[in-house]
């Protein structure tokens, strides 16, 4: 995708460019408005690859955004054309609360990076890019590949998560969500013991069990995950406290539980 504007003006004449909420502001748009120009236009491209409704990445959601969020931007200087410059993709992180139980249905309360948006413009498509820009965000972030949650994953994704980092058998998080994470990211995680659960619940208002947060609370925050814009905001059931594999013990598994979703 072109822009009419020489990004190498403004950032290191590097393929990606990290841009953290702070560096955004100093890219005011009415100075650099290619900046904005090129967020908007792949966040929009990215939209729509993915069928969503609305947008998940603008420069104003990032700006506005109650936690931070960092973008990585994938660009190069046009070959032939002076003051262009060609923006392959981009690729939005950022940390979010999550609860989820492991495979033997230990509680975990965590806040891990999430991948919240990650795009590679369809002319450049397949062509190492993507697998560029994933790997620059691990290195900057100090993570590897099974230590981040996805934000609802494409098949894309997924496949492309497997032939790089040979992840496979991804974990539904919790099913209102459509948070993912791999196996690999509970270990040397301490689960939530349950005396800590229960402190918690004693703390909380008519949330039982307690590692459920109220869908209301996750206000702007679930509004603009891939889950909520395309399933709403509707209300998760409570999940009621059962002995060991009774009828309703084997109920919450099924509703409460990991599920592998592909
Ligand atoms: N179908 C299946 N697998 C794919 C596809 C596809 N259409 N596109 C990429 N892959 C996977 C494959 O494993 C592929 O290897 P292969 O060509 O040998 O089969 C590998 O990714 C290619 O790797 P790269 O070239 O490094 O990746 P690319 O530059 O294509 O970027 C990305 C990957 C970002 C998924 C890109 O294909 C894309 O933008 N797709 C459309 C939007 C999308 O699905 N984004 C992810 C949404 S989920 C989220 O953002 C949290």
């Amino acid at each position: 995708m072109e822009i009419a504007f020489d990004f190498s003006e403004i950032f290191p004449n590097e393929p990606i460019q990290q841009l953290d909420r702070g560096l955004l502001v100093r890219c005011n748009p009415r100075k650099y408005w290619a900046v904005q120009k090129a967020i908007d236009q792949l966040g929009e491209l990215s939209a729509k690859a993915q069928g969503l409704k609305r947008v998940l990445t603008s420069y104003e959601k990032i700006l506005d955004h109650d936690e931070e969020q960092t973008l990585y931007i994938m660009w190069h200087k046009h070959e032939n054309k002076q003051n262009t410059s060609v923006v392959i993709g981009l690729l939005k992180v950022g940390r979010k609360k999550l609860y989820l139980l492991d495979s033997s249905q230990q509680q975990f309360e965590e806040k891990p990076l999430c991948i919240l948006d990650f795009y590679v413009h369809e002319l450049v498509q397949r062509k190492g890019n993507g697998h560029l820009l994933y790997n620059y965000m691990l290195n900057c972030e100090a993570m590897s590949a099974g230590m981040v949650a996805i934000d609802r994953p494409s098949d894309a994704f997924l496949q492309f998560l497997q032939k790089f980092y040979g992840l496979v058998d991804p974990i539904l998080v919790w099913q209102s969500t459509n948070f993912v994470v791999y196996p690999q990211f509970f270990e040397g995680k301490k689960p939530v013991t349950h005396v800590e659960s229960r402190v918690r619940c004693n703390h909380s208002e008519k949330v039982d069990p307690c590692l459920i947060p109220p869908v209301r609370s996750r206000g702007k925050d679930w509004n603009d995950s891939a889950g909520g814009i395309i399933h709403g905001t509707s209300e998760l059931p409570a999940r009621r406290e059962a002995g060991p594999d009774t009828p309703l013990d084997r109920k919450n598994k099924r509703d409460f539980g990991h599920q592998s979703i592909w």
